[in-house]
């Protein structure tokens, strides 16, 4: 019986790890496609990428300013700043467009 409730807990374990996996690849994807659609429009991600090499770049008044020019949401900018300040590799996201 015992047996049974370790191997399950590692079973478990396995699972939220398989799942955190897949929810982070999730959002990168949701990241990646925001970045495509609402930045792309009017330059390459290549310019996001070449901005990425710079460690001190103040995205968000980067992004508010692109935003005024596009027009952007609020709700996009937000996406996009989060998406770029927080995802572990964002240059994976733009840099091989
Ligand atoms: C309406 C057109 C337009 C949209 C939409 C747009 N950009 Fe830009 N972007 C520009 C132009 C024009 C420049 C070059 C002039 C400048 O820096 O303002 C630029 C420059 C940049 C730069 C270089 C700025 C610097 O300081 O070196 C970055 C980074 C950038 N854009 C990121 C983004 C991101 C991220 C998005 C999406 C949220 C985006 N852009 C959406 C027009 C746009």
């Amino acid at each position: 019986m015992k047996k049974y409730l370790v191997l399950g807990s590692m079973a478990l374990f396995a699972l939220s790890i398989a799942s955190l996996g897949t929810s982070q690849e999730a959002a990168e994807q949701v990241c990646q496609q925001t970045l495509q659609n609402n930045c792309a429009k009017c330059h390459s991600l290549k310019k996001i990428c070449a901005k990425l090499d710079q460690k001190n770049a103040d995205w968000k008044a980067i992004v508010a300013k692109m935003g005024q020019k596009g027009k952007l949401s609020q709700e996009v900018q937000d996406a996009v700043v989060v998406c770029l300040t927080t995802t572990s590799e964002p240059k994976k996201l733009v840099c091989d467009q």
